[in-house]
């Protein structure tokens, strides 16, 4: 097919029509493929169009966001909420769906951590596959993203992620690896940042040799949206699609590049069969069926119900009886925190608050009081009110949450805690009635010192449209609960294994803790948490008995111990006993959920796959699985392991001592010094700060430091609107993604209004010399006109 289409038709291909769109050849029956976010509910946008999630786009289910359905450990309910998004955006054209997001929550701040499963590679990456799977299922493909290392949102599109092999391998490679193995989707996106200096986009380690060499990806990258670095680059690495629109800047310079002899033709092919496959599989357009939207809003329902996680019921509070007179206390039960804000915010087809929908529980609600500010002002009088209410109610209905400014896509969290006014509330509300129980919404976990105040609490993570019955529904045992904590609580920020470090300021980042992520890092230093990886009440109760292990798989059996039906998450971690290289304590290697009647008991199978017993050997640079004497270990979470046996495993090489810091054994890793990270990663650490003038590759809020006074003029007025948004509560996502972005990005996302010669100018003004680069800049412009103008017609045919 490529033997057709002259040079410049083959390079608009690669790179986007418009912000949603890909280039068309309607002379050559090439239609345009249709992107759009995004993980939790399809965001069209049909009218003015951003990637912020600022603009209007065309109704869908808001589901609950991946770290909510994450806690559910239910592959196929994953599948079914995947089938239900593929059906969403096949109904709307959208020919490839932006997510699932399946970054590694490295640390609780992460701003994004609600698009993300888990601190788990093995958990998200299953996740993620059933998803896939379901979207793909319905003719839509699916675009799992950000690949790879895409750990924090500040300063997202210049950070350098500095990561030894291993754990590059182990913790930040393997969901994507189970993904694309598992479930072949057709596309994946790369990341903005950089790993080990280079863009991810244009890593031809991850995008060849992993991605389809090794696991055998066929279909086509995508950047993330404003990500491409050097066009050139990314074709010859393995990228295949720059999105949003670069104009057709992008395609001259890939031109030029084959014409120059700098792009092979041959790669340059190769990408453009391989974006063509896709245009190929994609559906009719107008040919899907239209979405049932009430069945949907009942599935976001069920689906928040099955992820919503039971932390804690003393003297079995809940379930309420039927009856029971609560007191609804908090904004949230109000105004419903459902999903973040950020590419992913869906514009829901209908919004259920707690407030609408607990007339149909079967509770009486005899009063309803905010409680608080949203934004964390005291209050008094709220707070009073709150306490009235609760007073003469059986029990006290607390909905505690993150705000709107907590977290979201560009903005990183700065804190775990929930705010002051709200503890406040608790504690005066628990004073005037001990049954009170809190319902927390929020992307991630919390600090919970409060926890004592509290005599249930149910978390429910952002649980989309739906939320509000689904909470009900677990609230009144309508839905006995089954969630698990995906990633772990800590006690405080303080002890997370990246306290310091998180989120990096400088030009890198560095993950000094390696392998030892969320409960791999807990578990092997033994910090003590507040909720460990895998956590999770149920109204009634399981035991776990006869676990026989073999290097395949291990049996467990299960019975349900209550008087009420339930679903149990089996979870199955490996320990090595004998020498070996530096490995946590304990590694999740496999899970299977089960459903079970009183009194029933099952005896269940789950898998040991890839993750159970092998490493990434750096020393043949290859998977082995080391010979020796491993521990099976099950039992309810990974702190309750009460079966063990041990396993003899031949393995693929023999057991060897790797010779890195003593930390890097006991999982003391919280301050790492630079020679110890050096070991680990084998190299001279690169310099993590800035020197000498801006270039096109520095975020714009470097201009804090330009030489041009009208740069840092421009500084102070987004750094000013910035933080008036934040004092109104609501994050300006435009201005946050202005400061993180390089100058080159504004060449990648001016659908070829700025050429990345322009972009040399505006640089040259922003280093101070004003008259040079305006020149420059001028002229440049003048280029850009005409060569986009000649570019245009040959495209149509008419040069
Ligand atoms: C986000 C992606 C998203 C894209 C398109 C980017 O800013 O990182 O996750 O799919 O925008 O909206």
């Amino acid at each position: 097919m490529t033997e057709n289409l002259s040079l410049l038709e083959k390079a608009a291909l690669l790179t986007g029509k418009s912000v949603w769109e890909t280039h068309d050849l309607p002379r050559h029956g090439v239609r345009s493929l249709w992107l759009a976010d995004g993980p939790h509910g399809v965001r069209k946008q049909v009218g003015s169009a951003d990637h912020l999630g600022l603009n209007a786009s065309e109704p869908a289910t808001c589901f609950p966001t991946a770290a909510a359905v994450a806690n559910s450990w239910d592959v196929q309910l994953a599948e079914r909420v995947g089938a239900a998004l593929g059906a969403e955006a096949a109904a709307q054209d959208v020919d490839v769906l932006l997510g699932p997001g399946l970054n590694i929550k490295r640390s609780p701040l992460g701003g994004r951590s609600f698009e993300y499963f888990s601190e788990d590679p093995l958990l998200a990456g299953t996740m993620a596959a059933g998803y896939v799977r379901g979207i793909q299922s319905r003719g839509v493909a699916a675009c799992p993203k950000h690949y790879a290392a895409n750990s924090q949102e500040l300063r997202r599109m210049v950070s350098d992620s500095v990561v030894d092999e291993r754990t590059l391998r182990e913790i930040y490679l393997t969901a994507f690896g189970i993904v694309v193995t598992e479930a072949a989707p057709r596309t994946v996106m790369s990341a903005y940042n950089l790993v080990n200096g280079v863009y991810a986009n244009e890593s031809r380690f991850l995008l060849t040799d992993v991605l389809r060499e090794e696991w055998g990806f066929d279909g086509a990258v995508v950047t993330d949206w404003g990500g491409s670095n050097d066009v050139v680059a990314g074709v010859a690495a393995g990228s295949n699609l720059e999105m949003p629109a670069a104009g057709l800047d992008s395609a001259r310079q890939l031109v030029r590049a084959v014409q120059e002899g700098r792009l092979a033709e041959a790669d340059l092919d190769a990408r453009v069969a391989e974006l063509l496959r896709v245009v190929r599989d994609a559906r009719v357009p107008g040919t899907a069926p239209a979405v049932d939207a009430d069945a949907h809003h009942a599935l976001a329902r069920e689906v928040a119900a099955r992820s919503a996680v039971l932390l804690k019921n003393d003297d079995a509070v809940l379930p309420l009886a039927p009856g029971a007179r609560v007191a609804v206390i908090g904004d949230f039960a109000r105004t419903p925190r459902y999903q973040g804000s950020g590419s992913s915010a869906v514009n829901p087809t209908r919004l259920d608050s707690v407030l609408d929908v607990i007339g149909d529980s079967g509770l009486k609600t005899t009063a309803f009081a905010a409680g608080f500010r949203r934004d964390g002002t005291p209050d008094a009088a709220l707070r009073d009110e709150a306490v009235e209410a609760a007073r003469d109610a059986d029990v006290a209905l607390l909905f505690l949450g993150l705000d709107e400014i907590a977290e979201s896509e560009g903005l990183d969290r700065s804190t775990l805690s929930l705010h002051a006014a709200q503890v406040e509330v608790l504690h005066a509300v628990a004073a005037a009635n001990p049954a009170t129980v809190v319902v927390l919404s929020g992307g991630g976990v919390v600090e919970m010192p409060w926890l004592p105040s509290a005599r249930a609490v149910v978390h429910g993570y952002l649980a989309g449209q739906a939320g509000a019955g689904g909470l009900l529904d677990v609230l009144t045992g309508a839905v006995n609960p089954s969630g698990h904590l995906a990633e772990t609580v800590p006690v405080t920020l303080a002890d997370t294994p990246t306290a310091d470090a998180f989120p990096a300021t400088g030009r890198t980042a560095e993950y000094r803790e390696g392998l030892y992520v969320g409960y791999r890092y807990y578990t092997t230093a033994g910090v003590p948490v507040t909720f460990p990886f895998g956590y999770g009440l149920s109204y009634t109760t399981f035991a776990h008995s006869a676990l026989a292990a073999t290097a395949d798989a291990a049996t467990v059996t299960v019975t349900n111990t209550g008087d009420v039906a339930g679903a149990d998450v089996v979870q199955v971690y490996v320990r090595r006993l004998t020498p070996g290289v530096h490995r946590p304590d304990r590694t999740l290697a496999g899970f299977a959920r089960v459903e079970l009647a009183p009194g029933q008991s099952a005896t269940v199978t789950v898998p040991l796959g890839d993750a159970a017993f092998r490493h990434w050997d750096t020393a043949t640079g290859a998977w082995q699985v080391a010979q020796g004497t491993y521990e099976v270990l099950a039992g309810a979470h990974v702190d309750d392991l009460p079966l063990a046996v041990p396993v003899e495993v031949t393995g693929t090489v023999p057991a060897r001592v790797d010779d890195v810091p003593e930390r890097y054994r006991t999982g003391d890793v919280r301050r790492v010094p630079d020679a110890d990270f050096a070991a680990l990663l084998g190299r001279r650490l690169p310099p993590s700060t800035w020197s000498g003038p801006l270039t096109a590759n520095d975020a714009l809020g470097r201009m804090a430091e330009a030489r041009s006074p009208l740069a840092r003029l421009a500084y102070r007025v987004l750094a000013w609107r910035r933080d008036a948004a934040d004092r109104k509560g609501a994050p300006d996502l435009n201005t946050l993604f202005l400061l993180n972005m390089p100058f080159r990005a504004i060449g990648k996302m001016t659908n070829g209004m700025v050429s990345a010669e322009m972009v040399d100018g505006i640089v040259r003004i922003v280093n101070g010399r004003f008259f040079s680069g305006a020149g420059a800049t001028a002229r440049a412009f003048a280029r850009n006109r005409r060569a986009n103008r000649a570019s245009a017609r040959a495209l149509r045919g008419d040069a």
